[in-house]
């Protein structure tokens, strides 16, 4: 997706990407540090996990050592990282910040783990992509704060183990299901995080206003957390198209109508579906009548790929009730139909889907069976 044509209007410097993306865009960039939240009181949403986490932290402080290792999953955008930066400022300790993808060696993480200070957060961000040795190494280090360091090669190989100092290992993963078993066991504690409520989106967008020093109503906040497909970053990501809108077009002040005016410009509809999210829902329902189709035959006929339509539109489709997978394809429910201002057939009951008896579209065998 392209900037805005409107010259008057900053350009949207990631030009391929949609601006309701959950993943990290390079235009983010400081502003997303500047926003995040410093404290778990000031970490807006995620109860359970804010309740848990300060229990875990609160325990280690009263014992007086390191806290369990934390697992912290969910989708992308939703705070993982933020809130490993606030697991360590409330331990007042010291955080180390490295990738699964930069653990392509056991020694990589050897030098790691042997530079650490008694009471340290290492944070292993995208751990489920750990390569296996350096995966291994974490194991022993995780449960024996020691590590097994083998020097030389062949017969004449060597182990020598290497005393680490106690800390917490953080990791982050927006693929639990992809780490290991014995991984996952070595945490003591897992926190899950879910897509946020518009309300609590609408705390997160006032909160940010404040910071940015941008003039919002409550409304208008309201809006845009309704646009925002339950993820902090896109909240803050929308606020940001709103403010340049407000301030190029309007006073700079932010009310319901300017940002539902500087959305549409950014082709950001009233539920957050950007356009390829309303060209997929128009195929099915208008080119195939609702499904099922199988998804490289939707793909096709919005000019897509097939694995773009199925990891970046489906699962927001799908989590917002306007398509539902079935085992013969994709079918568009009620309320789809409706969003695109049709009438859904009649044999489309309430939200959900009748699909006994309504046969595939012929031209799903061509490229599919799904
Ligand atoms: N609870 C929150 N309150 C306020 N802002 C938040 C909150 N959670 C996330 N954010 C904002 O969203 C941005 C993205 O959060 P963060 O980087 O922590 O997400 P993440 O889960 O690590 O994403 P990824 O999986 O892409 O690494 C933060 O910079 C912050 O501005
Ligand atoms: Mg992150």
């Amino acid at each position: 997706m392209t900037t805005s044509d409107d010259p008057d209007l900053p350009g949207y410097d990631d030009d391929a990407e949609s601006p309701v993306t959950p993943a990290y865009l390079n235009s983010d960039g400081e502003v997303e540090a500047g926003l995040r939240p410093k404290s778990l009181d000031d970490f807006i949403g995620q109860p359970r996990v804010r309740e848990q986490l300060a229990l875990v932290l609160r325990g280690a402080k009263l014992r007086g050592g390191t806290p369990d290792h934390v697992l912290l999953s969910g989708p992308p955008g939703l705070g993982k990282t933020s809130m490993a930066m606030i697991i360590a400022g409330e331990l007042g300790s010291a955080l180390r910040i490295t990738s699964g993808p930069a653990l392509e060696r056991a020694g990589d993480l050897a030098a790691m783990l042997s530079n650490l200070v008694e009471g340290d957060v290492l944070f292993i961000d995208e751990i489920h992509r750990m390569a296996r040795p350096a995966e291994e190494m974490l194991y022993l280090a995780m449960e024996d704060f020691r590590v097994d360091v083998v020097v030389g090669k062949g017969p004449g190989a060597t182990s020598i183990p290497l005393e680490i100092a106690p800390f917490t290992l953080v990791g982050a993963t927006t693929r639990s299901g992809a780490l290991t078993g014995p991984l996952r066991d070595r945490f003591g504690f897992t926190g899950h995080m879910d897509f946020y409520e518009p309300e609590e989106l609408r705390h997160i967008l006032l909160r940010s206003a404040r910071i940015l020093e941008i003039r919002i109503d409550t409304e208008a906040a309201a809006e845009i957390a309704g646009r925002s497909r339950g993820t902090p970053r896109i909240a803050n990501r929308l606020l940001r198209r709103v403010r340049d809108y407000a301030e190029v077009r309007a006073d700079g002040r932010v009310t319901r109508e300017i940002a539902g005016a500087a959305l549409a410009v950014y082709d950001v509809d009233g539920l957050g579906l950007d356009r390829l999210d309303r060209a997929v829902l128009g195929a099915l329902v208008r080119s195939f009548g609702g499904g099922p189709v199988g998804v490289s035959t939707l793909a096709v006929a919005v000019g897509e790929e097939a694995t773009t339509v199925e990891e970046v539109c489906e699962p927001f489709l799908v989590r917002a009730g306007m398509i539902a997978r079935t085992p013969r394809g994709r079918v568009a429910t009620a309320a789809a139909w409706e969003h695109l201002g049709l009438v859904p057939p009649p044999d489309l009951v309430f939200g959900s889907i009748e699909v006994r008896g309504r046969e595939p579209h012929p031209t799903l065998d061509l490229f599919d069976g799904s």
